[in-house]
Parts: C-alpha cells; structure tokens; sequence
C-alpha cells in the first residue's frame, strides 16, 4: 500500500488587509530584529511599505535587504546568508515572488551556519531551520510560500536545480489581496501560467494522491476560470484574490505531490538562456501534455469536468483534447513566448538542451509516460 502526507505551512491568512495580521505575530514570537527581504522593483511598487507600516515599534528601525536577484544563482544567495549573519535576526519576511521567497527561505536554513546553499545543493538536508519566515508573495505565482523547495541556478552546469528540505516550509503566510493588485500584465501571464502548470503536473504526476489531488484540481479550476481576467483586466480584482489563492493551493500540490516533465524540460531553458521560469514553463506546457496525453487522458478529462461546464456528449479523449487546446490559448491569448527563436536559441544548442533536461531526474521520475532522450529531443524541436 502506497504513503503519502502532507506537511502545510503554520498558520496563514487571506483577504484584503491580511498584511496587518503581521503585527500579531511579531508580538506573539517577542519578535524585536525583523529582516526584510525583496526587490528594488517590488519596493518601488509601495508594496514592502504596506510590510513596514505594521511593524510594531518594540522592533525598532528593521533591516531591509532590498536588492535581492531575481532567479538567483546559489552564489547570490549565499551573499545573501552572508550578509544576514551580522543581523541577528529573530523573524524572516520575505515580500516577493518565487526568487525573493526562495532565498528567503534558504537563509533561514543557513544564517549563522558553516552549511553553505553549495553544501545544499549535494545534500539538501544538511541544514535545520533555526529563523521562522513570514511570506508574502507578491506573484501569483509559484507557490513557493507553500513548498519545501527552493530553486537556484548553477551557472558552471547552465541549470536551475531544487533544494528540497521540509524545514523550508514556511511558518507564516500572508495572501494579502493587494499585492498582485497592480502586478504587470506580463508577470501576471507568466506567472500565472506557472501556477497553471503546478496545478495540472501535479495532478498527473506519479505522485498524485487524494490529497494532492484535492489542492491540485480546486487550483487548476480557480486557474482556468480567472487568469484571463486577472491579467487583462486591471478591475478584476476578485479573479486577482481567486490566481492568489490557486497559486497557494497549486504549491501545497507540490508539496503533497510533484511537478512532471514540464518542469524538468524547463529548468535548462532558465539556467542556460535565462528564460524567466514562468514563460519557459508556458513554452513546453502544450507539447507534454500532447506528448503525455496517451497515459493521462483520463485524468485530463476528469480536470475537464472540474473546470467546464459538463457535457456529456463528449469523450474522454475529445475532453482531453479540449482542455489541452484550451491552455494553448491562454498561453497564446496571453501573449507568452512560445518559441525558443524569440530567444536566440541556435538550433546546435538542441542536444546540449536533451543531455540537461534528462538530467533532472527527480521531476522526469514523476511524469507518468516515460520521457526518454529521443522524446526530449522531439519535445524541444517544437519550440526551437
Ligand atoms: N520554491 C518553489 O516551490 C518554486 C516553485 C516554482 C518556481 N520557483 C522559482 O521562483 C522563481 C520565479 O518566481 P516568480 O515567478 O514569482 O517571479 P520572480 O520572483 O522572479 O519575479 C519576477 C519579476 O517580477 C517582479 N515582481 C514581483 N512581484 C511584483 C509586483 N507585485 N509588482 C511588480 N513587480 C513584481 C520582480 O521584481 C521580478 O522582476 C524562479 O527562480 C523559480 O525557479 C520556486
Ligand atoms: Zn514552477
């Protein structure tokens, strides 16, 4: 008989305003050196002043580490540690998307450690947290508030690899409406189309289990019905809170059960080119789900009822495809890159691209139909 479980963050909360509930925690963990982590970007949004107005006075003036890389390399990060360690600090918050939330939680495993992210990225339980982390994602996005994973480039192997430790889950997590208010059109189509892919990889995963299952079809429905006007539409704030809250539910999907060969097709097109996570995911979407088809239309079909209208007329497989094709559209309605051109890819990178994505053994292990080097290769023609 197959385990499976489920670790969740601590405590979370939701709706507008939820940024304040930041107070009551700082006092209930005696919190007196909170650090800020996000982007000169983010800052610029008057987001990570929402963050600063509710932070209690007994906390005094707290750091703020503003400059944070996006998609980091485990260099950047580990600058990032070495930077924390003269802060003594007693409460992490990170104020970001997936990259600052990542690093984020990676310092809260090493600060004050002789461990460093290289040491992680041999033996990713090498370290324990010792520092809670308060995250507020700004993105909607990676689920990366939910997870035990943190993703960092490694530029000497042009590939982005996952730490996984369970210690990474965060222990607080605010789903603040208002940060993904004013989100630009193109990180809200990309990211959003991040969490999509969370959401449906994880439900075809081999790792797939009721409880995943449960997170992983509620996000790709609430997906599917709001991305198009959560990113078209700078009014539709209810489908903003609907992405906000799939994103959350697509990363405890991840958690409980595993991305598939999207993702591990995608991790070189971000370490080699740098190809924002996100729009590399958008990318090989259509092809694997096509290429998975033949295993996973069962389940695509039951994602199709949990997320149209049903209609019994159709078959398995014509739902399959429908829900298919229906991605194809957002990605493209969304105006996602969709090739690889768009990126100057030269066409005898190809095989460099095969040997790195069959090397993400740990996400292609998931993937239900079997991805050998000469499917790899077939997949990646498609958006070279
Ligand atoms: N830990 C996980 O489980 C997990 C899962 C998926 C992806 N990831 C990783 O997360 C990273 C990607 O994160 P992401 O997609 O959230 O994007 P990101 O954090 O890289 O941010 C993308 C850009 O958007 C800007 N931005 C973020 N929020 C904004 C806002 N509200 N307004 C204006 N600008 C804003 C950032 O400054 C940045 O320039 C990648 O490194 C990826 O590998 C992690
Ligand atoms: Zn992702």
């Amino acid at each position: 008989m197959k385990t499976y479980g489920l670790s969740l963050p601590g405590s979370v909360y939701s709706g507008e305003d939820s940024i304040s509930k930041i107070a009551d925690i700082l006092r209930a963990n005696g919190t007196r050196h909170p650090v800020l982590f996000t982007t000169e970007g983010i800052r610029q949004t008057g987001l990570l002043d929402l963050v600063l107005d509710v932070i209690p006075q007994e906390c005094g003036e707290p750091a703020v580490l503003d400059d944070l890389a996006v998609e980091p390399t485990y260099g950047e990060v580990q600058s990032v540690v070495d930077r924390c360690n003269a802060l003594e600090a007693d409460m992490l918050i990170a104020v970001g998307g997936g990259s600052v939330i990542d690093a984020t939680k990676l310092v809260s495993l090493l600060i004050n450690s002789s461990v460093t992210v290289k040491d992680l990225l041999d033996d990713p339980l090498a370290a324990r947290k010792t520092v809670k982390v308060i995250c507020v994602p700004t993105t909607a996005g990676t689920g990366a508030e939910a997870t035990p994973n943190a993703i960092v480039a490694v530029p000497e192997k042009e590939l982005k690899v996952g730490i996984v430790n369970p210690e990474m889950i965060s222990d607080y997590v605010i789903l603040d409406s208002r940060t993904t208010k004013n989100l630009p059109r193109s990180i809200a189509a990309s990211t959003g189309v991040d969490a999509l892919c969370h959401a449906v990889e994880c439900f075809t995963s081999n790792k797939a289990n009721p409880i995943s299952d449960c997170f992983a079809l509620r996000a790709l429905e609430m997906i599917m019905k709001n991305i198009v006007p959560a990113c078209d539409d700078r009014d539709a704030l209810e489908a903003k809170e609907q992405m906000l809250i799939a994103s959350f539910f697509a990363g405890i999907a991840i958690t409980a059960s595993g991305t598939t060969a999207v993702h591990a097709l995608s991790y070189p097109l971000g370490g080699k080119y740098h190809i924002a996570h996100g729009v590399a995911n958008a990318m090989l979407l259509t092809p694997v789900m096509r290429f998975n088809q033949p295993v996973i239309g069962d389940k695509l079909a039951e994602a199709y009822d949990r997320c149209f209208e049903p209609d019994g007329t159709l078959t398995a497989e014509q739902k399959a495809d429908r829900i298919i094709t229906r991605m194809e559209e957002i990605v493209s309605h969304l105006n996602i890159p969709t090739s690889l051109k768009e990126f100057n890819v030269p066409a005898e990178d190809l095989e460099g691209l095969v040997a790195s994505g069959m090397d993400v053994r740990r996400l292609l292990d998931n993937n239900m139909r079997e991805v050998t080097a000469d499917d790899a290769r077939a997949i990646y023609l498609q958006v070279m």
